[in-house]
Parts: structure tokens; sequence; C-alpha cells
């Protein structure tokens, strides 16, 4: 079968760990290169995280580092919800940095994207410094971009500000030169995410599932994003999800604007459903998802992860 190409821009992160696992073993997406960005914790830790994974699973694909503070705005940190390390809970075999590239993300990227005979969609997890420095310092990207399918921004509520969510308010700058850019954009926001769960029975099937799910379940029993009891939320998989079941949510085409300068605000996005600015549609964004049948793609997906 014929793999679509992605990149993964990501900052791991459990959710990020879980979404990478159903990515690299699905048999529809070939993963070119996975860059890290500051985020969930420092860009050290991150790009760690990334190699860990890899070293554990024995997979050659290429890493490279990218930015390790955002654009403009002060840095922030999720260490609270994925643990110190970024991916606390799982002791890991030391990572193989012979999948790390000497070269910067936004050169890698660039360069992956050059040297790709068809056009490559980027999957960004994680605050968006990378994507809008490529977008910045090589304008002729854009020609070899499919889509950009990226997790981040709230059609509602925040969970790092009362609006924003944590991906776009890590760097709002740099999320409003992607959403400006022309390229079309899929957003899986906060609003899937809050649905995209997992719960404590689901979880005890992720154990079950071989030495992948026995990881992913030491993670969860770490992760904060949700409570175990509650459900836990799987964030980033909502991207991969809709590259590989589209079906699964409801999507609407909008235009979207991400607010930078509100002093309560920035780092919202601000999704305009009712057409209020006038303006083209740059986004399609994921307004709701079917939960059950996520949770068994999700389930199915991890059992093939070994
Ligand atoms: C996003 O923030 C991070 O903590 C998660 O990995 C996810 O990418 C959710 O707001
Ligand atoms: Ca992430």
């Amino acid at each position: 079968m014929k793999k679509r190409p992605i990149i993964i821009d990501t900052d791991p992160g459990i959710d990020d760990a879980i979404a990478i696992a159903i990515a690299l073993f699905s048999e529809e997406l070939e993963v070119k290169l996975i860059s890290t960005v500051a985020g969930n914790v420092s860009l050290d830790k991150v790009t760690n995280n990334a190699l860990k994974l890899l070293a554990f699973w024995g997979r050659p694909v290429p890493v490279a580092m990218g930015a390790d503070r955002p654009l403009l705005a002060a840095p922030l940190d999720a260490g609270d919800i994925h643990g110190s390390s970024g991916m606390d809970g799982y002791d890991f075999p030391d990572p193989d940095r012979s999948n790390l590239l000497g070269e910067h993300a936004v050169n890698a990227m660039y360069r992956v994207l050059k040297e790709s005979g068809e056009k490559i969609t980027l999957v960004p997890i994680a605050p968006l410094t990378n994507i809008a420095l490529l977008l910045r310092m090589y304008p002729d990207a854009k020609e070899k971009i499919e889509e950009i399918v990226l997790m981040g921004g709230s059609l509602t509520r925040g969970n790092k500000g009362v609006m924003s969510e944590f991906n776009i308010t890590c760097d709002p700058e740099a999320a409003r030169i992607v959403f400006e850019s022309g390229i079309p954009v899929v957003m899986a926001p906060l609003d899937v995410g809050w649905k995209a769960l997992v719960h404590p029975e689901d979880s005890v099937r992720i154990k079950d599932m071989g030495r992948t799910g026995e990881m992913i379940y030491a993670l969860l029993r770490k992760y904060r994003g949700g409570g175990l009891k509650t459900g836990l939320r799987m964030y980033d998989s909502c991207a991969i999800a809709y590259l590989l079941k589209p079906e699964l949510f409801e999507v609407e085409e909008t235009y979207v604007a991400v607010e930078t300068t509100g002093s309560l605000t920035a780092g919202t996005t601000v999704a305009d459903l009712k057409g209020y600015l006038k303006q083209p549609p740059n986004t399609k964004v994921c307004t709701d998802i079917n939960t059950g049948m996520f949770k068994d793609w999700l389930l199915s997906a991890l059992k093939r992860c070994d």
C-alpha cells in the first residue's frame, strides 16, 4: 500500500508518545522525520524522549532538534502533566543517539520536503515554533507541504489560560504565522481532545497488549491530562486519528485567527464559526468526535504496536 508521508513535530510528552506509536506502526503512514521543539519540557528532554521511544522500538527514524524556546513568548512547560522528564513512569533503554541528525529541525524539515518526490503532511503536536521558522526561513517549503494537521487551540475554554490551549499559548506568534500561511490547516482542538478518553478498563486492556502496551500503561499511570478514573485525554492522537480515520470527526471549514496581544487571551484561537469576521476560511476545524469509534480505533491501533 502506498504510504502517506508525514513529518511529526513533537514535544514528548506522554500523549505525544502514544500518537507517535500509532503513527510509526500504521501501515498507511510513513514517518519521514521526527522534529522536536521545547514545549511540555525542555528541548533536551523532549529530544531525549523521542530518541528513547525509537530505541525502545528499534526504529531508525531520523530525529532533528528544533527550537529551544518560543519566538517571543516566555517559555512555559507542562512538567506537572507529563512528569519532570516529560515521559515519567517507565524505565526506558538509553536513547539511541545514532538517530539524531546533526542539522537543526528547520533545515532537516526543509531538506526532507525538497528531497521528496511528493508533497508531505506536517503533523505538529506541540508548540508551532519550528513550523513558523520553517515558513519564514524557507518560504518555498510551502510548495511541498500537502497540509498541516495539528493538535492545538480551542473552540471554547482553555487548558493553559482561561481561553487558550497549551500548544498555542506557548508560542502564539508562531501559531499566527502558521494559521496565516495559506497552507491548508486542519485543527484538532481541545474540544475533541477532551472527548478522546482512555478509561481505567481501557488502560487494563492496553496493559495486556505486549511490551508497547505495558510501556504505555506505565506512562498513563503518571499522566495527568485528565485523571485515570474520569478518563485520560489523548489530545495528540486526535491529529493522527484525523489522518487515518477522518470520519471520526465532524469538521467545519472556517476562519481561525490567533490572539497574540490580549492581556488575558494571548494564545486563544478565535474560530469564527458564525462568520462575524467576514474572512475566507483558512482552517478545517474538528468540532466534534465520535467517542465510541475513537476508542475502538485507538485500542486497535495500539494493538498493532510492538
Ligand atoms: C497539548 O499540550 C500538551 O501538553 C499535550 O502533549 C498536547 O500536545 C494539549 O493541550
Ligand atoms: Ca504534545
